[in-house]
């Protein structure tokens, strides 16, 4: 398998599933819907999108619903960040090298765009071109990973933790909700396209919020030891916003390798369930561990 190849051919059918996304779900005409298109279409890495085209790929699955299943998680995670930058969160004005969304089109318009990317994200799911059960069953991956058992949750323990001391046990709770969740989400949807067992759903969950828990630590160590060029958001936003971290309890190198040893049994696990067809989960684990960006 060739890791860059594959990856670039994932990110090449994400980007024409978000173009036609944009076209049917964003209309021109809306200032609200040009705010969302300037973020949804200004990068990102699209690791979700990824992994739901990947999943599905491995259990050979529906590849064309994969795609719209892709875009609707983007679309998703997309007003989580116009949402966590906004002042009353974590009052960011960067976003993937521009201007965050309410910078550049002030707040009420770039909360609304965050509500339009929530709620198209269903809509797209809801006209993917597989079978209602599949539909269905991305749909609720996608309910329970953002709302109020995932992200959402993450957000609001993420905000009553700035003003107080979190152990580790209470951030790996946090970490898991608001960035493991919607991780889970993407290959769950990817699953779902392929119309997983319960036992291969089972064994994704885990890589999921393994890799979910390690992206996050990473993001953290990110926030201190990254530059504002490479990760195209401001650094240091975390200590300025008073949150306990990863890197607040163990310090940089402690939180690395705590990432490092949890990537290692993430990825062990996934290759012993699902063999050399995961070898791409498991670069791709290795790929955010090292992630500069
Ligand atoms: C940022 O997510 C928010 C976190 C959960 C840490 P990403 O690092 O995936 O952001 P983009 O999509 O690549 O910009
Ligand atoms: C974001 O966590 C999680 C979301 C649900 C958006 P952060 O607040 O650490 O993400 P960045 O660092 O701003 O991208
Ligand atoms: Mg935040
Ligand atoms: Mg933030
Ligand atoms: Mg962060």
């Amino acid at each position: 398998m060739d890791y860059e190849k594959q990856y670039h051919e994932y990110l090449a059918r994400v980007d024409r599933a978000l173009e036609a996304a944009c076209n049917t779900y964003l209309p021109e005409e809306s200032e609200v819907c040009r705010a969302a298109r300037y973020s949804l279409m200004s990068g990102g890495k699209r690791i979700r999108a990824v992994l739901v085209l990947s999943v599905c790929d491995m259990l050979h699955g529906n590849a064309e619903a994969a795609e719209q299943f892709a875009a609707a998680v983007e679309m998703l995670h997309c007003y989580s960040l116009i949402h966590d930058d906004l002042p009353c969160m974590d009052n960011d004005d960067l976003r993937r090298g521009k201007p965050s969304c309410h910078k550049a089109f002030g707040e009420a318009t770039a909360m609304l765009a965050g509500d339009v990317l929530l709620t198209e994200a269903f809509n797209a799911i809801a006209h993917a071109p597989a079978s209602a059960e599949i539909r269905v069953r991305a749909a609720q991956a996608l309910g329970i990973g953002a709302g109020s058992h995932g992200m959402v949750y993450g957000q609001e323990l993420d905000l009553k933790y700035e003003a107080l001391a979190a152990t580790e046990e209470q951030l790996r709770l946090i970490h898991r909700h608001k960035t493991g969740a919607l991780i889970n989400a993407a290959i769950q949807m990817g699953a779902a396209a392929a119309q997983a067992t319960e036992q291969q759903s089972k064994e994704l969950e885990d890589y999921a919020y393994g890799i979910g828990l390690v992206f996050q630590i990473v993001d953290d160590v990110l926030d201190v030891v990254g530059s504002q060029e490479q990760l195209g958001k401001p650094i240091g936003s975390d200590s300025e916003n008073g949150k306990t971290t990863f890197v607040t309890l163990f310090g940089t190198d402690g939180a690395m390798e705590l990432a490092k040893k949890l990537n290692n049994e993430t990825c062990v696990s996934l290759h012993r369930e699902f063999g050399e067809k995961s070898a791409f989960l498991v670069e791709l684990a290795r790929e955010l561990l090292v992630r500069r960006s």
